[in-house]
């Protein structure tokens, strides 16, 4: 069963007299197991669908499904779903390391990230706030964040924008490992890199999907 769908999602927005179709009927299912890649000229509504499926924009029509469950994602908790915003969204009051544990000292739980910051090129980075790192370094916290809690869906808006060629591999080979343990991942990326670790692609043209 799919962990989460969009359901004849559509979005439109307004800019003066102008009527923007950013998401368009747009139907899709994420299946467990699947890293399903995003690709798309700018402005073609990738962004637009993540967030809705994020729940962080109400579809004008349309629904999204939680494990086939008609579900607002925004109830969901951070270890079912999380996300890396284009913006990254870092908080920048908090360092390194409480961004990452946020979540999990919202819930009271102990969490292990024992060498995660060292694999990602992070290290003694943990006390350092986020204005302190360059873009590449904020954006692989964000990813960090998004990977600890083990969540059974994560959704990645270009995770390798401010990354050179080594760690988006680093980035890309870490969310794939999360959906090899059965997670499903959706990433938006106009990466070549990002093919490579892709076990679906899909193309998004003025709020259309059009799979390859
Ligand atoms: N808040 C908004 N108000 C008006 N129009 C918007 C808004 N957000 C996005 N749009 C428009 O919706 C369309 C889709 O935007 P979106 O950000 O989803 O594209 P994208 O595929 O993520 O692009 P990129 O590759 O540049 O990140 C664009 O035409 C954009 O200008
Ligand atoms: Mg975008």
């Amino acid at each position: 069963m799919s962990v989460l769908s969009a359901i004849g999602v559509s979005r439109t927005y307004r800019r003066g007299p102008e009527v923007i179709h950013a998401v368009d009927d747009v139907t899709l299912h994420l299946e467990p197991g699947v890293l399903t890649i995003i690709q798309g000229p700018s402005g073609s509504g990738k962004t637009t669908l993540l967030n809705v499926l994020a729940g962080w924009e109400p579809p004008d029509s349309g629904h999204v499904e939680w494990r086939g469950v008609e579900r607002h994602p925004s109830t969901l908790a951070w270890t079912d779903l999380t996300v890396v915003p284009q913006r990254v969204g870092l908080l920048s009051e908090l360092t390194v390391a409480e961004n990452v544990t946020l979540a999990a000292r919202i819930r009271s739980e102990p969490l292990d990230t024992g060498g995660v910051y060292s694999r990602f090129g992070l290290d003694d980075l943990e006390e350092a706030f986020p204005g302190e790192l360059s873009a590449g370094q904020q954006q692989r916290v964000a990813i960090i964040r998004a990977l600890i809690d083990r969540p059974a869906a994560i959704l990645v808006d270009e995770p390798t924008s401010s990354q050179d060629e080594d760690n988006a591999r680093l980035v890309l080979s870490e969310i794939q490992s999360l959906v090899r343990s059965g997670a499903t991942a959706l990433v938006a990326s106009h990466d070549p890199i990002a093919l490579e670790f892709a076990d679906r692609v899909i193309r998004m043209r003025d709020g259309r999907l059009d799979e390859t």
